[in-house]
């Protein structure tokens, strides 16, 4: 089995953006977990939280995880908040990841264009700067290569991952 290619990192990364990019370079399917979910759950990500709460979602977003893996086709987009379980992490192992670093004013500026995340209510930049300190260490450990996104167009941080591949 060939392995996944999985981007991940911080919301407003641009990991969905950069996934279908090089998805379709590679011919592969683009997979996003978040989308996954949602389908799955029939609701957007925000009403998932507040009906169910965020232990919910994480189960839900396991499961896509898992079944997502199997598909050694893809390119696979992760939720920032995925590589919070040690399983995960572990599973993660044997494929090709790729933390997409940015800094928190970039991804100020890309969330604030997108659809609501529930994490990053209140003040973004705040939420974001606790977010990615909490989890780079994580971003850094399940990580093969690692590419700085800021000031970069989709189509160069692409071209950088294809390299590496
Ligand atoms: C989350 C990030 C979101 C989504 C959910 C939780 C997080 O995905 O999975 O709102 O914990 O950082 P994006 O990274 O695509 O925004």
């Amino acid at each position: 089995m060939s392995p996944v290619v999985v981007l991940v990192g911080p919301p407003g990364s641009g990991k969905s953006t950069i996934a279908a990019l090089l998805a379709t370079r590679l011919g592969r399917t683009h997979r996003d977990t978040d989308t996954d979910v949602v389908n799955e759950a029939g609701k957007p990500i925000s009403d998932i939280f507040v009906d169910s709460g965020e232990a919910a979602f994480r189960a839900l977003e396991r499961a896509a995880i898992v079944a997502a893996l199997k598909d050694d086709d893809a390119v696979l987009s992760l939720g920032g908040g995925a590589i919070l379980d040690p399983e995960t992490r572990a599973d993660l192992a044997g494929h090709n990841v790729v933390y997409l670093d940015v800094s928190i004013g970039e991804a100020a500026k890309r969330v604030g264009l997108g659809v609501a995340r529930p994490l990053l209510l209140g003040n973004v930049r705040t939420q974001l700067k606790n977010l990615m300190d909490a989890r780079r260490p994580l971003y850094v450990e399940v990580a093969k290569l690692t590419v700085t996104t800021d000031g970069r167009t989709p189509e160069e941080i692409a071209d950088e991952i294809v390299e590496h591949l």
